[in-house]
């Protein structure tokens, strides 16, 4: 779906979510929610916390897992994804802490390995993921879901790619202060979701939004696995659909 441009986008993607949690409030369940960070999902936080304040979207039933989060960074610090999370979304509206899950990626090496396999438990312990949230890296990357990562790929820790380490350097102060690891579903968690969407704004997303969409489906892109989903939506605005 192509939009005129992210807010409207984002309102309209913000409308299916808020749509999803009144639905199951009415049937007393709860919605689980994937989410991504960046810069891209900002629009859509924001229209959520706007429905919670003005429109009174309770979150008391939402459960969210998120895709990603760096190795070894304290999570009050200010470039983990925790701390995106509680900044953006989280702290603003009224969802219970313990509905909250992010990928531990201070978990011990020992515990490495078990603590992604808690993680894929948590999500089926909780049924599964209805929307999925994703943004796209210049790479094609979903998560941190590298190109090379495989269709079957669970939550790991995975070796950051170079480009995208230096797309984040800035943020950490140079690329020596940019973590090497980190931890993210995988291909096939993701795939799991019932419905995945995935949003991208502006001209320099356009190639990789064409190359997930159009080009061959390849572990060298990632996202372009999404083409085998069958409740898979690209949204982008229009200059991200510029090469389409
Ligand atoms: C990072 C995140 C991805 C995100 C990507 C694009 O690599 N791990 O989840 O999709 O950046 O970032 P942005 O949305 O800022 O373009």
């Amino acid at each position: 779906a192509v939009f005129k441009d992210n807010a409207e986008a984002s309102r309209c993607v913000a409308r299916e979510i808020a749509a999803l949690i009144r639905e199951r409030q009415r049937q007393g369940r709860r919605a689980v929610l994937g989410l991504a960070t960046g810069s891209t999902p900002l629009g859509l936080y924001a229209e959520l916390v706007r429905m919670h304040r003005e429109e009174g979207l309770s979150f008391a039933n939402v459960v969210t897992f998120n895709l990603d989060e760096y190795q070894n960074l304290p999570p009050g610090h200010p470039q983990s994804y925790h701390h995106f999370m509680w900044t953006h979304l989280f702290a603003k509206v009224d969802i219970p802490a313990a509905n909250t899950h992010i990928p531990d990626g201070n978990a011990p090496a020992a515990d490495a390995e078990e603590s992604c396999r808690r993680y894929e438990q948590a999500i089926a312990e909780a049924g599964g993921i209805d929307i999925q949230i994703l943004g796209i890296g210049r790479t094609g990357h979903i998560g941190f879901n590298e190109p090379g990562s495989a269709r079957r790929s669970r939550t790991r820790f995975v070796t950051l790619a170079p480009l995208p380490r230096r797309d984040a350097a800035s943020d950490f102060g140079g690329e020596e202060h940019t973590p090497r690891q980190a931890v993210s579903m995988g291909v096939r968690t993701i795939l799991g979701a019932r419905r995945v969407m995935l949003l991208a704004w502006g001209q320099h997303k356009a190639p990789v939004v064409r190359a997930a969409v159009e080009g061959e489906v390849t572990p060298h892109c990632p996202a372009s696995f999404l083409q085998e989903h069958d409740n898979a939506l690209f949204i982008t605005d229009l200059a991200a659909a510029g090469e389409l």
